[in-house]
């Protein structure tokens, strides 16, 4: 496939570093501590494990699958595997998209707490940490400022193509955030206060257990393994067609996991040392971290070092989201890798200014369907959404159109390993993964709500 040559190709462990990098990311580090905060502790936690462990896995060895299969991006793979689901492929393209215009927002938030931190300013806004987020995340001109600031340095990456820019960095940078986040997790933990914040997060208390708790978790493991919209499809695109990838949809969701459990051992038992709110939303590190740091000999140093990391956690990531229409571009338009990242990224950042000004000025003004503010209704419908609806087509295409045959074809490189989980993942992907989907789905885009009344 000449096609092929021009898209570049991943190394084994590139690519599971490179999958690594894309999973884990702001999902992780930010989203899944406040998430957990939200949603009762460590009953969500329970959740999250249980649907990582059965429709994470599933879903990740289906899109992986779908990428070495067929070496195209969403669309032209789905067109190849089932052509009548194309639209599916759509979605791949489209919720990246929408996400990537939001995650740039998150990451220049990253951007301005490092250079607070590099200019010392650390110390005083962790006596103010609550005040200080939200009043800058609703100045406007600041916030916008720094995502395009963001914008720019993963259009500058990605421009590189997929080995040299996206493996390369993977490599060095998230085994020094995981060093990182254990001795932020070490200090939170022995904070003079931390037990209620551990008895929140690692005892389930099961009555606090809503559907609100499951959808927000199904939700959350589609977000943080960067499943349902394409990206795995993507760089499974690029994967040798000799790798295990039954392996790797084990490896992947593991490293994920446990980032994420690591940042709620650095987040979760400092919020109640300190006295925060646990439920603060999405604020949470930005306004617990800075106390827990200011809490250790030379803070300020490790508040840069740190946030440095979350960056590039953030950028293995959005890189990957962008990556999405980035690649259909290349393959459907001819277009070159740099008119092709420029102008996604672009896009994007036009989208991102409303947004950002949703959490300011332009708070108040709501949108059909969901009525919420711009920024919560993007993000709601492309993660509570379309994401889910991506991953249950992909389950229904797999399972009954393509073909089981056809999909351990793809797992085994036509028998060359085995595919020791394939009842497991034959009854999930058939039946139970979607089947739950939808029914999460169902209450998540409210359509169960009009049935209950
Ligand atoms: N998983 C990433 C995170 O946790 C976000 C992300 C990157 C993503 N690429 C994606 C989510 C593709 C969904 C699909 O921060």
């Amino acid at each position: 496939m000449e096609n092929q040559k021009d898209r570049g190709s991943f190394s084994k462990i590139g690519f599971i570093l490179a999958a690594a990098g894309s999973s884990i990311g702001l999902g992780n580090l930010w989203k899944f501590p406040y998430l957990t905060g939200q949603n009762g502790g460590g009953v969500f936690v329970v959740i999250y494990l249980i649907i990582i462990a059965t429709i994470g896995f599933t879903c990740m060895l289906g899109e992986m699958a779908i990428g070495k299969y067929t070496k195209l991006n969403p669309i032209g793979a789905y067109k190849k595997i089932a052509s009548k689901w194309k639209f599916v492929g759509v979605l791949g393209i489209l919720v990246p998209f929408m996400i990537v215009t939001y995650y740039n927002i998150i990451g220049g938030w990253v951007l301005k707490y490092i250079v607070e931190s590099v200019m010392g300013h650390l110390p005083g806004i962790a006596g103010d940490s609550e005040n200080f987020f939200t009043s800058y995340v609703s100045s406007g001109g600041a916030p916008i400022f720094f995502t395009l600031l963001f914008v720019i340095i993963n259009a500058i990456i990605i421009q590189a193509g997929v080995s040299s820019g996206i493996e390369r960095a993977s490599k060095v940078l998230m085994p020094t955030l995981f060093a990182l986040l254990i001795v932020i997790a070490i200090r939170s933990v022995t904070l003079p206060g931390a037990g209620a914040g551990l008895e929140f997060y690692l005892k389930p208390d099961f009555s606090k257990l809503t559907l609100g708790t499951v959808t927000a978790a199904l939700g959350q493991c589609f977000f943080s393994l960067s499943l349902g919209m394409g990206a795995m499809i993507t760089y499974g695109s690029y994967l040798p067609d000799s790798s295990n990838i039954e392996k790797d949809s084990i490896v992947v969701p593991l490293l994920d996991t446990c980032a994420a459990l690591l940042a709620g051992f650095a987040i979760l038992p400092a919020v109640f040392a300190f006295g925060f709110e646990p439920s603060a939303g999405p604020g949470l590190i930005f306004i617990t971290l800075p106390a827990v740091f200011d809490s250790m000999p030379l803070g300020s140093l490790w508040a840069v070092i740190f946030f440095i990391l979350v960056l590039f956690a953030a950028i293995t990531s959005s890189v990957s989201l962008i990556e999405n229409p980035t690649s259909w571009l290349i393959d459907s338009y001819d277009m070159d890798r740099k008119k092709a990242t420029w102008l996604v990224c672009f896009i994007a950042f036009l989208i991102a200014i409303p947004e950002a000004l949703s959490m300011g000025i332009w708070s108040g003004i709501t949108f059909p369907p969901m009525a919420m503010n711009f920024f919560d209704e993007v993000s709601y419908i492309a993660e509570s959404i379309l994401m889910p609806a991506a991953g249950f087509f992909m389950c229904i295409v797999i399972g009954h159109v393509w073909g089981m045959d056809n999909f351990e074809k793809a797992v085994t490189n036509n028998g060359e390993f085995p595919f020791k989980s394939k009842g497991f993942v034959s009854v999930m992907i058939k039946y139970i993964a979607p089947f739950a989907i939808l029914c999460i789905w169902l209450n998540s885009s409210g359509i169960l709500g009009l049935f209950m009344k």
